[in-house]
């Protein structure tokens, strides 16, 4: 996995056109099985290089995942040239069996010709065919529900044990100021809880963009109705076209906060820039101790229209548990109040 040392600017925008979402565009999610006998990543850097070509100037934009065998596609953009991009890639040898599940009129989501995004799990192809055949046999269903919401029952269903069907629980992006401690809170999350990690790995636009991962988990907790997902995200996917995609799915994100007030300012602002762009608001909780500058954070994201709610961490001994346990009474209020 790629670690996250690149920095890059607010206002740096390596990955995204930001072209207004306010034109209707046609939305079509796909999925086809995999021919591909090689390394799956190096595959996806060709078909990017195609999709780079051809997408931008048609005006379509795409996100394509692959995933236990399977490739799902989700592209947007002008009717004719959709259907004709459908034509095109319903010809490669490279998958078959190609079945679209939806297709709608309506606001666009993706931000850049190209999102490429590689699952690693260990989900069998039947399982994933199953969830693609219910959905083919309640077509009415499916048209109806956002592109978003299809992509991720598809791409990234709840497990099942979670406590509400169809993924209706808070869902919470997890951001560090500095190294990956989004990443090591959502593991010691995770082995507390004993619950699998899903690793994502987002490929970026361009080679000199580099990739991205994203784990998550499914959280059932007694004090979270319809439970949790927590995502959590390196810094430098906020310059990426997934974050702009599918910020909007999120009931909030979480600052892990550093003692460097400079590293959270840099992250507040960046992620202020995409909320901006993606014309979306949601609550901002700082997790941290007293010292990471939060009453001067609390105002940049109030005075740019969001919440900003804290989860202070006491001084003393800094552990991931103690974050966890600062951070749960937070996350269950948010939880409480979303499905009031
Ligand atoms: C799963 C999959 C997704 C693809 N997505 C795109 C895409 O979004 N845009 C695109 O131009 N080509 C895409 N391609 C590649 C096209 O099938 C085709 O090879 C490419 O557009 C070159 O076509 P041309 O030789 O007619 O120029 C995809 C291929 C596969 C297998």
């Amino acid at each position: 996995m790629e670690s996250d040392t690149t920095e890059s600017q607010p206002g740096d925008w390596p990955d995204s056109d930001g072209t207004p979402a306010d034109v209707p565009v046609l939305r079509v999610i796909y999925t086809s099985i995999s021919r591909l006998q090689g390394p799956v990543l190096a595959e996806m850097r060709l078909i990017r290089d195609q999709a780079g070509r051809r997408n931008g100037p048609e005006g379509i934009r795409v996100a394509l995942l692959f995933k236990s065998g399977y490739f799902v596609q989700w592209a947007e953009g002008p009717p004719a040239a959709v259907d004709q991009l459908l034509d095109r890639v319903a010809g490669d040898p490279r998958h078959h069996r190609l079945q679209v599940l939806h297709r709608s009129l309506g606001r666009r989501r993706l931000f850049r010709p190209w999102i490429g995004a590689i699952v690693q799990s260990d989900e069998p192809p039947a399982v994933m065919a199953a969830r693609v055949q219910r959905m083919l046999k309640r077509p009415e269903q499916v048209a109806t529900r956002e592109p978003a919401e299809v992509w991720a029952s598809l791409c990234s269903p709840p497990q099942p044990d979670m406590p509400r069907p169809g993924g209706a629980g808070l869902r919470v992006m997890l951001l560090s100021a500095r190294g990956r401690h989004s990443f090591d809170l959502l593991r010691w999350v995770a082995d507390h809880y004993r619950r699998p990690i899903v690793s994502r790995r987002f490929a970026a636009a361009a080679d000199d963009v580099p990739d991205v991962a994203s784990d998550y988990i499914d959280l059932p907790h007694d004090d979270m109705p319809g439970g949790l997902r927590l995502v959590a995200h390196a810094r430098q996917s906020l310059a990426m076209g997934v974050a702009h995609a599918f910020l909007p799915d999120h009931g909030a994100v979480v600052i892990r906060l550093d003692g460097e007030l400079e590293r959270n300012r840099q992250l507040v602002d960046r992620l202020m820039g995409v909320c901006d762009q993606v014309q979306h608001r949601l609550p901002i909780v700082g997790l941290g101790s007293l010292n990471s500058g939060q009453d001067e954070l609390a105002r940049r994201v109030r005075d740019m229209g969001h919440e900003w709610l804290e989860a202070t961490v006491p001084a003393g001994l800094v552990s991931e548990a103690r974050h966890w346990a600062c951070l749960t009474p937070v996350l269950s209020r948010l939880a409480a109040a979303r499905s009031a």
